[in-house]
C-alpha cells in the first residue's frame, strides 16, 4: 500500500513537471507603451541595449512602417546583409530574406538576429548599434509572430515640421545608420546628416529634397532602401519651406 501511495505521488509530480516543461516557453511579457515608434527623439538613452526601457505601443508595430527600415537601413547596407552580399547567408532586405532563418516567432530572447543586437553585437561598426527602441520594435514584433504585416497606417504629423520635432525623429530612424559622424565616413559618402549644420548644408545645395523625393539625376536616398512616405516628404519640405531653421 505504502509503495502504491509513494508510485501515486511520483507519477503526480511527473506529470505536474512534465506539463511545466511544455508551458515554461513563455513569451516574455512586453510592459506598457511609453512612445510611439515615431517618437524616436524621446529615447532616453540610446546605448541601453535592452527593450525593457524602452517600450512601443504594441498595436502600433507595423512591421513594413516600423520593422524593414531599421533592417534596411542598418543591416542590408552594401558589403553586409544585402541582397548581393549576403553576408553569413542573411539577406536582410526583405521580410523573406529577414524571417529565412534568425527569428523564432514568439520569442524574441531565441531569435538570434533580435540578440546579436541587444547584446551590442550587431551591427557592426561604424553602423551605430540599434536604439532602445528600435530594439523594442523588433522585439514586439517577432512576440506577436513576426508577421509580415504591409497596410500600415500612416503616422506621420505634417504640423510637426521643426529641426528637432520633424527632422531630427525622421533621420534617426531611416538616416543616421549611414550619415552618422560615425558611419558617414564609410557608409554615407562623407555627408554627416546627424547635427543641423550638416542637414542645412544640403538644404543649401539643393540637394535633400532631390534625392529624398528620388528625382532623376539625384541619388535615390535612403540609399537600398524604400522610399519615405508622402508625409514624411512633406515634413521635411515643410521645414524647408518655413526657413530650414534650427529649431
Ligand atoms: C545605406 C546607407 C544610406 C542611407 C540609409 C542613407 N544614405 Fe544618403 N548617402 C549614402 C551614400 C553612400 C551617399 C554618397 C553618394 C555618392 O556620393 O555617391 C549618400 C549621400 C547623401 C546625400 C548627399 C547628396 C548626394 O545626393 O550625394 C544626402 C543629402 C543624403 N545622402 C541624404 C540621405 C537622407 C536624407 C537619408 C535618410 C532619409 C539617407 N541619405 C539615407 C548612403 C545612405
Amino acid at each position: 500500500m505504502k509503495k502504491l501511495v509513494v508510485v501515486f505521488i511520483a507519477s503526480v509530480f511527473m506529470l505536474y513537471f512534465y506539463s511545466c516543461t511544455h508551458k515554461t516557453v513563455v513569451v516574455p511579457k512586453v510592459t506598457t507603451p511609453v512612445v510611439t515608434p515615431t517618437d524616436s527623439t524621446k529615447t532616453t538613452d540610446s546605448t541601453k541595449t535592452t527593450d525593457t526601457t524602452q517600450q512601443v505601443e504594441d498595436t502600433s508595430v507595423c512591421f513594413q512602417r516600423d520593422v524593414l527600415p531599421i533592417f534596411q537601413g542598418s543591416c542590408a547596407i552594401g558589403g553586409c546583409h544585402d541582397a548581393a552580399t549576403k553576408a553569413k547567408g542573411y539577406n536582410l532586405s526583405t521580410y523573406a530574406g529577414i524571417t529565412a532563418k534568425g527569428i523564432f516567432p514568439y520569442h524574441p530572447g531565441s531569435s538570434g538576429l533580435y540578440t546579436e543586437c541587444t547584446s551590442g553585437k550587431m551591427p557592426k561598426s561604424p553602423t551605430p548599434k540599434l536604439t532602445s527602441s528600435q530594439l523594442a520594435m523588433i522585439s514586439i514584433w517577432i512576440s506577436k509572430g513576426a508577421p509580415n504585416d504591409t497596410n500600415c497606417a500612416v503616422l506621420c504629423d505634417t504640423t510637426k515640421f521643426t529641426y528637432s520635432n520633424g527632422i531630427v525623429p525622421i533621420f534617426s530612424s531611416y538616416c543616421y545608420s549611414c550619415h552618422a559622424a560615425s558611419s558617414a565616413p564609410t557608409q554615407g559618402g562623407g555627408f554627416v546628416l546627424d547635427n543641423y549644420n550638416g542637414v542645412h548644408a544640403q538644404v543649401l545645395n539643393g540637394k535633400l529634397m532631390g534625392d529624398l523625393q528620388h528625382s532623376t539625376g539625384f541619388h535615390n536616398m535612403p540609399l537600398g532602401g524604400m522610399k519615405l512616405s508622402d508625409c514624411k516628404i512633406t515634413q521635411v519640405k515643410k521645414w524647408i519651406d518655413a526657413g530650414a531653421q534650427n529649431n
